[in-house]
């Protein structure tokens, strides 16, 4: 709760956890009429780092922007001098850039505001009923949207869960990572009551991840800063770990093979981990380019490895037949940071998460074209993508972390819209 001038506001949804820092460690925002009312209100879910290294807005940009984070319609004086203060200090700037690619693919956007301010909506995944369902990582939700309608549904996970992602069963029920509590949890897709939760069986396993279910219903997950894989048998409810070979190698984003095999990109080093799925024994493949991290991969039809080398704005594929391994320049350059990648029908997509607007890229493995459209979220253009995936029509599921939405894109062409 803060007050100020006798107006009370309620800033709840989250306190400093999850990416925030020390005040102490903080960079300071400018000198200027309302910098303490902005530190005041816009500190609860993340540093003013955000702020600093943004790409700047008009004032009518940075109202709708912390519209999707925070409500001060009650406290109209407290809104102008944060956006006054913010327009003032930050106006639209070019310190992060993308460079788009034209190209005479056609894709079309549908994208919906999910009702809970500032959670940090991200990886919508579609369930077998067509229903669409996110997670809302700072604020603790797992949201449920009928795309035929729009109507949505949020409901309240276990307090810390802080859910990372989701993804479904065979029976069509969400299962979450418990970022911050260490556990793994099941819903009941019907009600939206929370039907289990997995503990780890290791304090050392504090972060599930993300996850992916195999077709025997295993679900194999990732552990980034414990540095970790996982195995969950629900049948059982027993859960099996290992530790990554290279120290702080960061496992990040998982995807099951054609012959049910694991395989983990490595967010600390330059590894792809392939897993046995019996043994659990990982073989690192070493990716060529010192300084390479990889958030996402993705496994394309003929078994090669597409990766994203965000550290180094570059994608690449790995040919686990014959070891080949190829890289790609990202059309934003060695900042783009590309992120999240799905394989559609032969194409590559992916986002420059690094630049602003944050853009989505499409990549032909046959004539090894880029083309890519920027993402916008209502007027404004801030967010990232942290993970996509395709629904069964090869529709992409996409969101903008920053602003609250869940987006549909028809990749596979469209007509022009008339
Ligand atoms: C209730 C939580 C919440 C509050 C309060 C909040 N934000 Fe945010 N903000 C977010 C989330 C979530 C993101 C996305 C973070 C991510 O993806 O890592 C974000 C990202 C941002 C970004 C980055 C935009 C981009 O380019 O992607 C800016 C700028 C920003 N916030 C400004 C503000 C300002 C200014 C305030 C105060 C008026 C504020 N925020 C208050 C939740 C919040």
């Amino acid at each position: 709760m803060i007050t100020r001038s006798g107006l009370a506001l309620t800033v709840s949804l989250c306190t400093l956890g999850a990416g925030g820092v020390l005040a102490g460690e903080q960079p300071q925002l400018p000198n200027g009429k309302g910098k303490d009312v902005v530190e005041a209100v816009c500190t609860g879910c993340h540093p003013v780092t955000q702020i600093l290294n943004s790409s700047g807005y008009s004032r009518e940009h940075w109202a709708e922007l912390i519209g999707t984070m925070i409500d001060l319609s009650d406290s109209r004086e407290t809104r102008d001098e944060v956006v006054g203060y913010l327009t003032s200090h930050f106006p639209p700037n070019t310190k992060r850039v993308s460079l788009p690619v034209a190209g005479t693919h056609q894709i079309r956007f549908q994208q919906w505001t999910v009702p809970t301010l500032g959670q940090r909506s991200r990886d919508p995944v579609e369930a077998p009923d067509g229903s669409i369902w996110w997670v809302g990582q700072f604020g603790n939700i797992m949201g449920r949207l009928d795309p035929k309608t729009g109507s949505m549904k949020e409901f309240q996970l276990p307090e810390n869960a802080k859910p990372h992602s989701v993804t479904i069963d065979a029976d069509g029920n969400p299962w979450y990572t418990g970022n911050a509590n260490g556990t793994i949890g099941k819903l009941d897709a019907k009600t939206g009551e929370v039907l289990k939760v997995y503990k780890m069986p290791d304090p050392a396993a504090r972060d599930p991840h993300t996850a992916e279910f195999d077709r025997n219903g295993i679900l194999w997950f990732t552990l980034q800063q414990s540095n970790m894989f996982g195995r969950l048998d629900p049948k059982t409810g027993d859960i099996k770990l290992v530790t990554a070979k290279t120290p702080r190698s960061l496992p990040y984003g998982v995807k099951i093979d054609a012959d049910g095999t694991p395989w983990y990109a490595c967010n600390g080093s330059n590894c792809l981990v392939k897993v046995d799925a019996k043994t659990m024994e990982q073989t690192e493949i070493k990716l060529p380019t010192p300084g390479t991290t990889v958030r996402r991969l993705d496994i394309a039809a003929d078994g090669s490895i597409w990766f994203v080398n965000s550290a180094k704005g570059k994608i690449g594929r790995y040919s686990p037949k014959t070891g080949e391994i190829k890289e790609w320049d990202s059309p934003s350059g060695p900042a783009s940071h590309p992120y999240a990648l799905a394989v559609v029908d032969g194409i590559v997509w992916y986002n420059e998460s690094g630049v602003r607007p944050d853009m989505l890229v499409r990549f032909d493995p046959k004539s090894e074209k880029f083309q890519s459209w920027s993402i916008s979220s209502g007027g404004v253009h801030a967010g990232i993508i942290r993970h996509m995936r395709p629904a069964r029509n090869g529709d992409l599921l996409v969101h903008q972390s920053s602003t609250n939405r869940i987006m549909r894109v028809a990749v596979k062409g469209v007509a022009p819209s008339s």
